[in-house]
């Protein structure tokens, strides 16, 4: 169920699906979809891969709490799809928290996103080793994905419709 006044977020590793699983939930919910890399990119007017490679991952990482925080604070319910990394920050994982969110963990092997992350063109992180990086993120982000979620969800062998329907459940 999903509460009318609450956002719902959507946690999980790059290459999941959180921007069209996002896209079509937020549809469905007849709410505004917000993107935390997209409202970076609106913010600093430079890209992911721009910020990551000129500033580094330290500053990348603040610009996308400002955006997690902004996009929580929304007052209009929404659905927001956080980048993978928001969970790494303590701070994130408190504002998620409070915010009372119904937070969604899109959950799947690092296999199946290794093939599905191969353009990835606001993911500098996974330029080279993409399947041993994200066996590596998978690791390291399991217990702070399992930390903030109320929800989870497997999108391992099941289509885009089914994964939609298992969080609107
Ligand atoms: C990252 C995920 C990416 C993007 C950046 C870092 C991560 O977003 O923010 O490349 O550390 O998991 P998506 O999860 O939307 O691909």
């Amino acid at each position: 169920m999903i509460a009318p006044d609450r956002h719902v977020v959507l946690v999980g590793l790059m290459g999941v699906g959180k921007s069209t699983i996002g896209r079509m939930l937020a549809d469905r919910l007849h709410r505004p979809l917000l993107d935390t890399d997209q409202l970076i990119e609106s913010a600093t007017g430079r890209t992911v891969r721009q910020i990551f490679a000129d500033d580094g991952e330290a500053a990348f990482r603040e610009c996308e709490t400002q955006a997690l925080l902004g996009a929580l604070a929304s007052e209009t319910p929404a659905v927001i799809a956080a980048a993978g990394g928001v969970v790494l920050s303590a701070e994130n994982r408190a504002a998620l928290e409070a915010s009372g969110a119904k937070v969604v963990w899109l959950s799947a092997t690092p296999e199946l996103l290794a093939q599905r992350t191969h353009r990835g063109v606001h993911r500098p992180l996974l330029d080279a080793d993409r399947l041993g990086t994200l066996q590596r993120m998978a690791n390291e982000r399991e217990a702070m994905y399992r930390e903030v979620a109320d929800v989870i969800v497997s999108v391992d062998h099941r289509s885009v419709s089914d994964v939609v329907e298992a969080v609107l459940r």
